[in-house]
């Protein structure tokens, strides 16, 4: 089991105060750097990619970055969590990813995905912008037996699945964002273009 899963709690209770402090830290830390930057440098700055060492991550995992100042979520979901997907479509409001503006066209499949086992999300509900928790215990406490693992935001009660698509009568109404994103290599995301926008 992966330190994440056995940290569940005390991750759920830091989750909020590790964005907002690592939000403020990198501001602060930004701004001497910012400050002598002209606006276009400060737009670029702001916009560029983010590499990403996803090396070491076990299955299971989670772990999270920043780009343009909004959580990443990268997990690398095991083959059990991929199979929770196939069974879920009835519950779901938008299985399909048609909502394009949701996903680069890359991730308008199942998984939502460029492969199955990895799995990267921005981390804010598409209802009014908390930050959902991330429960991928089946049944986990509190969502019922027929919970399979996903996203749940205590803000207002929305559910999404493991690929982040929203569940059908809860407040949210479009599938969790994914941002663009490629594979430098095996163990190398970048976060912030598609591969086809990195070579034009
Ligand atoms: S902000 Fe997530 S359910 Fe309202």
């Amino acid at each position: 089991m992966s330190k994440d899963n056995i940290d569940l709690g005390r991750r759920k209770a830091l989750t909020g105060g590790v964005a907002v402090v690592g939000g403020i830290g990198t501001a602060v830390a930004f701004w001497p750097f910012v400050s002598s930057m002209n606006p276009s440098a400060i737009a670029l700055a702001a916009d560029s990619p983010v590499e990403v060492d996803i090396s070491k991550m076990q299955p299971g995992q989670r772990i999270q970055e920043v780009w343009r100042r909004k959580p990443v979520w990268i997990i690398r979901r095991t083959p059990e969590m991929v199979k929770t997907l196939a069974n879920l479509t009835p519950k779901l409001r938008d299985p399909d990813s048609s909502v394009e503006s949701q996903q680069p066209a890359f991730a308008q499949n199942e998984f939502r995905s460029i492969n199955e086992e990895f799995l990267v999300l921005i981390g804010i509900c598409t209802h009014l912008g908390c930050s959902p928790e991330f429960r991928p215990d089946p049944g986990a406490e509190g969502l019922g037996a027929s919970w399979q693992g996903g996203f749940y935001c205590a803000c207002h009660g929305s559910r999404f699945d493991l690929a982040g698509r929203v569940f059908k009568n809860v407040p949210a109404n479009k599938n969790l964002e994914v941002p663009p994103y490629y594979f430098l290599s095996d163990g190398r995301l970048l976060i912030g273009r598609t591969k086809e926008e990195a070579s034009a």
